[in-house]
């Protein structure tokens, strides 16, 4: 069954919506699944933009013949090589051979690395400010390395003023009954889960991203269609101001996030008292997570939200509770800057992950560390109430 939407004046959506696959990137779980967008304008010529994963090929191939109609396709564009939209590509071409493929001198040197056996077709090689005119339609390509990967670029439409963004303003969470994200209570429906898709897939990237936004900002952009989740006609500044945000390394909100971790709940029920004390003397919202229970890229994209983050941890073979370990060389490796961060440690001997947590968040950008630092050995009593009050009160700032 064909399933295209109109996206814009001569515009189809022609993705598909993968509500099977369990983690993106196998890594990432997608419980509300993610859609893979792929869009075609059909002009004097024909172009379509990108192709699918994989993991929806049946439905994408008969989209986009359904979209096509028996006409012969002039243009396959490449904003992003990554397999999840690029799978397709030597598939695609196998059943419409005439097309002509169009990408950045990137993108043309990953295309023959994943397809090594693709036949010989026409390539045109576009960089910034090119442009490529479909009849009434001219799209304007502008180059967006790194967000997420080197080759990415975007194209602009003179006519519907749509931006054909790539990656970004994506986000995980699959499409109702409509495209659009006016359509949804999107605060609700998608924020969290476009928090997540951009602090771990694109966050790494903050300056690359700034760099675009700079460019988008002198167009006069009246649709945003991303490769992932709906499209934006309505209230883009929302969206826009959120990627500003997020990009800029600024935190979203002023809630305080407390991550733990804990064999056996002590380290659990140390952090939780904190919590509450945080709560009570700021007001400000506090966030608590078990990092054994809660996926890592959730955490991300908590510290993507919060600008205060408590970490309580367990010392485990003389190092760091691994889960807890695991999340914070996540947020190394995203260069997580901008935040304020206060350390427990726990250990029933000789505690030592205090120690190596501060060695690895020092190194974090434009980052403070409490001094107040709290050891427990094994259990808190109501004896280390003040000894947990007094780090509450020096983790706030
Ligand atoms: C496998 C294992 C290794 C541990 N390694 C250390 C260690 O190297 N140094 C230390 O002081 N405590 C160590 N501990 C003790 C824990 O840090 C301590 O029991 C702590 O209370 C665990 O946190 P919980 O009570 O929240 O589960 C270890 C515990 C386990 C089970
Ligand atoms: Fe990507
Ligand atoms: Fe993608």
């Amino acid at each position: 069954m064909i399933n295209i939407l109109p996206a814009a004046k001569d515009t189809w959506w022609i993705g598909a919506n993968d509500r099977r696959t369990e983690r993106f990137e196998n890594i990432f779980p997608i419980p509300k699944g993610v859609t893979y967008n792929s869009y075609v304008i059909k002009d004097e010529k024909t172009a379509i933009f990108d192709t699918c994963d994989t993991a929806v090929s049946g439905q994408y191939l008969e989209n986009l013949a359904g979209c096509l109609d028996g006409t012969m396709p002039d243009y396959l564009i490449i904003l992003h090589m990554e397999p999840d939209h690029c799978a397709l590509i030597e598939t695609v071409l196998g059943r419409w051979p005439s097309l002509k493929l169009v990408g950045s001198a990137k993108t043309f040197q990953l295309l023959s690395q994943f397809f090594p056996k693709l036949p010989e077709t026409e390539k045109i090689t576009v960089g910034e400010g090119d442009t490529l005119s479909l009849g009434t339609h001219t799209l304007t390509f502008i180059t967006a390395p790194m967000v997420h990967w080197p080759e990415v670029i975007m194209a602009y439409d003179d006519v519907t003023k749509a931006l054909f963004s790539a990656d970004a303003f994506g986000t995980f969470g699959t499409l109702s009954g409509s495209i659009f994200a006016d359509d949804y209570d999107f605060e609700k429906e998608f924020l969290s889960e476009a928090r997540r898709y951009y602090a771990n897939i694109v966050g790494k990237f903050g300056p690359q991203v700034q760099t675009v936004l700079k460019k988008a900002a002198a167009l006069d952009i009246a649709c945003l269609l991303p490769l992932h989740g709906p499209v934006w006609r309505k209230d883009l500044s929302y969206f826009i101001d959120k990627y500003q945000t997020w990009s800029s390394g600024t935190p979203e909100s002023s809630d305080i996030l407390v991550v733990y971790g804990s064999l056996y709940g002590h380290t659990a029920a140390a952090a939780q008292a904190a919590a509450a004390m945080l709560e009570e003397k700021t007001g400000r919202h506090t966030a608590v997570y078990d990092a054994s229970k809660t996926h890592v890229s959730e955490l991300i994209a908590e510290v993507w939200r919060c600008g205060t983050v408590v970490i309580f941890c367990p010392t485990y073979n003389m190092g760091i509770y691994p889960p807890v370990e695991s999340f914070i060389n996540d947020m190394a490796a995203l260069n997580v800057q901008n935040r304020h961060f206060a350390i427990a440690q726990n250990g029933s001997w000789a505690p030592a992950s205090g120690k190596l947590i501060l060695e690895k968040l020092e190194k974090l950008k434009n980052c403070t560390i409490s001094e107040n630092t709290l050891t427990i050995k094994g259990a808190l009593s109501e004896a280390d109430t003040d000894a947990l009050l007094a780090f509450a009160e020096a983790a706030i700032q």
